[in-house]
């Protein structure tokens, strides 16, 4: 995964690179480092630390650091041990060229081979891309030939920033990863995606596979690695999109949860409004097509199996796979829709997916939060869920306007769903029953294993909140149809085993699942209108966001208790560009 960002103009690019990577921070966080120099002088400034951006200020002066020219990283290590050796900037060992970069170069090794007279420092893939730049711009090829031929001889997935110390020019090119260029007064920003620098600008051109720009003080130039110079598109992104801050919440995590109510609301004036037109075409695509098949990852996957529920009670055919899995298990050709669904609008699985469907003459739409993102640029129609910018790496209120979304398209399909006045359903949900979720975190908080059953539309919600226990508060907890509890895991129900159990409705058939739990001496803890402690609006089909916004409050209050690092947990990221 891993965030990057440059920077040139007049201002101080330290402090510039530093707020991009904090603002990155949730691409990764194993370690960080930046580079700094100025068209006039030579050689640049390195400061490198494991660990999160705050390591790199307790560390260093960083804002001392003089020049007008920058670039950062943040790391989720893919190649070589989390170590500061290994956290970027890497810098060839001719000094000429330090590089960030997100992504996996697969052939690194082959080209190292052919670097000989080089010394490497560390056991990155991303390495060699400093050393292959060094080694062109040394022997006269241009700036350009020198990226054509890399991206002649480089195989995997990238997105570079680099910047060349002799000429002080900042440039970026990319195949396969993100990278967005940031247009302001005499300034110019590159980065991951428009929230490394949104703060500054949100004039924005979004350059596609094989596309690199060369950034000096004149502004941007962009080039094609076969086609030459060519014309981006300057897109202005929504102020909303980028917005920041834990405003007076802890973490960003609870905010994003107390956010759901507003983030619903806006995401149902926007689908009866300004998205309506593009609601009406989904619908379209749902019933031209034979088949249709959702992908996605995460979170956003267990969205769609309750996408799968909707659009079946619409009188809709539809499957789901995990976008990892898509092409070992699925057959696709002209008469499939895929639905890629995806809150970032990035994941590299996903993008797969959608490839290898275009290949075979698929239809592609898709349902996103972040706006241009690359996932949507590939679809014929994409619905935003209007979440606002989610920075927890546990996705909470993305899941509830994605599955909104969902329901919403069923309902305009035919589904005769009931979604009544969700926002302010959800609101008195959280208020009700946070105080109750406390205490439950507090006398659950030495747990170590949990269940949750769930069954039809509360299967997938039986899934995320499994999930979110183990991001969060590093339970192990299993997510599972009730149906299936009896053949094996109900095994490891011992007395005061905690088991969610997911009740929309008084006579659910997973009562009697609740029995055989209750007969083996577990915990059972309801989640129902009718059943146990929580207080939760008759809202049938809003039922699996109301049960999953408690499952998001367990799972933070338990992170507390359990004293975890709660919007970044250990070892993950939330936009995972990599296979
Ligand atoms: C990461 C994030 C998850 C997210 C998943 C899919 O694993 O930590 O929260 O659900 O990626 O991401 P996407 O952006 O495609 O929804």
């Amino acid at each position: 995964m891993c965030g990057i960002i440059g920077y040139i103009g007049g201002r101080n690019a330290s402090q510039i690179v530093l707020g991009g990577l904090e603002n990155l921070e949730y691409r990764g966080y194993d370690s960080v480092g930046m580079a700094v120099t100025d068209p006039a002088r030579d050689g640049t400034d390195i400061r490198r630390a494991v660990g999160e951006v705050s390591e790199l200020t307790e560390e260093y002066d960083i804002i001392a650091l003089d020049g007008t020219t920058g670039i950062g990283h943040t790391r989720w290590a893919t190649h070589g041990s989390v170590s500061e050796h290994n956290a970027h900037p890497h810098t060839c060992c001719t000094e000429r060229v330090s590089i960030v970069h997100n992504g996996i170069i697969k052939n690194y090794e082959e080209i190292a081979e052919r670097l000989e007279s080089h010394e490497f420092s560390s056991e990155t893939d991303s390495e060699v891309i400093a050393h292959f730049l060094g080694e062109q711009l040394r022997n006269g090829t241009s700036l350009h030939d020198a990226i054509q031929q890399f991206a002649v001889q480089a195989e995997g997935t990238y997105a570079v920033v680099a910047v060349d110390t002799e000429t002080g020019e900042l440039f970026g090119f990319k195949h396969g990863s993100p990278l967005a260029v940031g247009i302001g007064d005499d300034e110019y920003f590159i980065g991951s995606d428009v929230h490394a620098f949104g703060e500054h600008t949100q004039d924005v051109v979004f350059l596609e596979d094989n596309d690199y720009v060369i950034l000096d003080l004149d502004g941007p130039a962009f080039h094609h690695t076969e086609d030459g110079p060519v014309e981006k598109e300057i897109t202005t992104v929504d102020e909303s999109a980028v917005g920041n801050g834990k405003g007076d919440y802890d973490h960003h995590m609870l905010k994003e949860i107390h956010e759901q109510p507003d983030a619903l609301y806006r995401l149902q004036e926007s689908l009866n409004r300004s998205q309506h037109e593009k609601v009406e075409r989904f619908v379209e695509l749902l019933q031209e097509n034979n088949k249709v098949l959702f992908t996605a990852a995460g979170t956003s996957y267990h969205a769609t199996l309750l996408g799968v529920y909707y659009l079946q009670k619409a009188g809709i055919e539809a499957q789901t796979l995990i976008s990892s899995e898509f092409q070992n298990y699925e057959r696709v050709d002209e008469d499939t829709l895929l639905i890629a669904v995806s809150q970032s609008g990035e994941t590299r699985d996903t993008l797969d997916a959608i490839e290898y469907s275009q290949e075979r003459g698929a239809e592609i739409a898709s349902i996103v939060n972040m706006p241009h993102s690359a996932i949507q640029r590939e679809s014929t129609v994409s619905l935003e869920i209007q979440a606002g910018k989610e920075v927890a790496v546990a996705a909470t209120k993305t899941f509830s306007n994605t599955v909104l979304t969902l329901l919403h398209l069923a309902v305009a399909a035919g589904y005769d769903g009931q979604i009544g006045n969700i926002s302010e359903h959800m609101r008195s949900v959280i208020q009700e029953n946070e105080p109750r979720i406390q205490e439950l975190a507090a006398e659950l908080a030495d747990e170590d294993d949990m269940y949750v059953i769930g069954r039809g539309s509360t299967y997938p919600v039986s899934r995320e909140i499994a999930l979110k226990l183990k991001e969060v508060p590093y339970i192990h907890a299993e997510g599972m149809m009730g149906g299936e509890l009896k053949h094996g895991t109900l095994a490891l129900i011992e007395d005061g085993t905690p088991v969610f159990a997911l009740v929309p409705e008084e006579d659910d058939e997973i009562v009697s699942n609740v029995h055989e739990v209750e007969a083996r001496g577990g915990n059972v803890i309801h989640i129902s209108p009718y059943y146990g402690d929580f207080d939760i609006p008759e809202d049938r089909d809003a039922f699996p966001l109301y049960a999953t916004t408690l499952g998001f409050l367990l799972s933070y209050h338990l992170g507390r208790e359990r004293g975890c690092p709660i919007d970044k947990p250990r070892n993950l990221a939330k936009t995972v560009t990599v296979r």
